[in-house]
């Protein structure tokens, strides 16, 4: 089945994400339909959250063409450690369309998941990835980029928000 992106301010952006137990075809059907909803709306990267499922789970392509060699999928991630030097750059985010502004992330990180079978990894991400998983990583404990933009940016986009909060209510859109 199709899926479709949870808008702000959905509400289930901000719950609790659970663990994924079960490393099965249903996973990977899941996994399979949030890569089709990314690229058919242009995105990079998703968290399971944005599309209704709760869950500890994340996918992103950050190469520039989107070749499907590149897709990346992370399950039950979590971050070991970060690098001291930050930097600066604009997101945006598939669940605030014409929302962009500059986020800080750290520039290295160091990261442990599973795969689709339940084995697990450790692995090192600098550059575009480290900054992709940074953003869909702060999803699965119901953080929003809107949450980390520097100063200037949460004036800027203020009143976009404001707009997004009374065209679609408490509730957001599915
Ligand atoms: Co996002």
């Amino acid at each position: 089945m199709p899926l479709s992106i949870l808008q702000y301010p959905h509400p289930q952006l901000r719950e609790p994400n659970v663990d994924v137990t079960k490393f099965d075809e249903e996973l990977r059907s899941v996994v399979k339909n949030m890569f089709d909803v990314m690229y058919a709306t242009d995105g990079m990267g998703l968290a399971a959250p944005q599309v209704g499922i709760n869950k500890r789970l994340m996918v992103f392509n950050a190469d520039d063409r989107m070749d499907k060699a590149e897709e990346c999928v992370f399950v039950n991630p979590s971050i070991i450690s970060r690098s001291s030097q930050s930097k600066l750059g604009e997101e945006g985010c598939l669940s605030f369309p014409m929302i962009y502004g500059w986020v800080e992330r750290h520039t290295k990180i160091a990261v442990s998941y599973q795969d689709l079978d339940g084995k697990k990894f450790e692995q090192v991400l600098s550059g575009k990835p480290a900054v992709i998983f940074q953003h869909e990583y702060d999803h699965l404990d119901g953080v929003l980029f809107i949450d980390r933009m520097i100063p200037r940016y949460k004036v800027i986009n203020k009143r976009r928000l404001m707009k997004m909060i009374q065209q679609y209510g408490p509730g957001g859109r599915e």
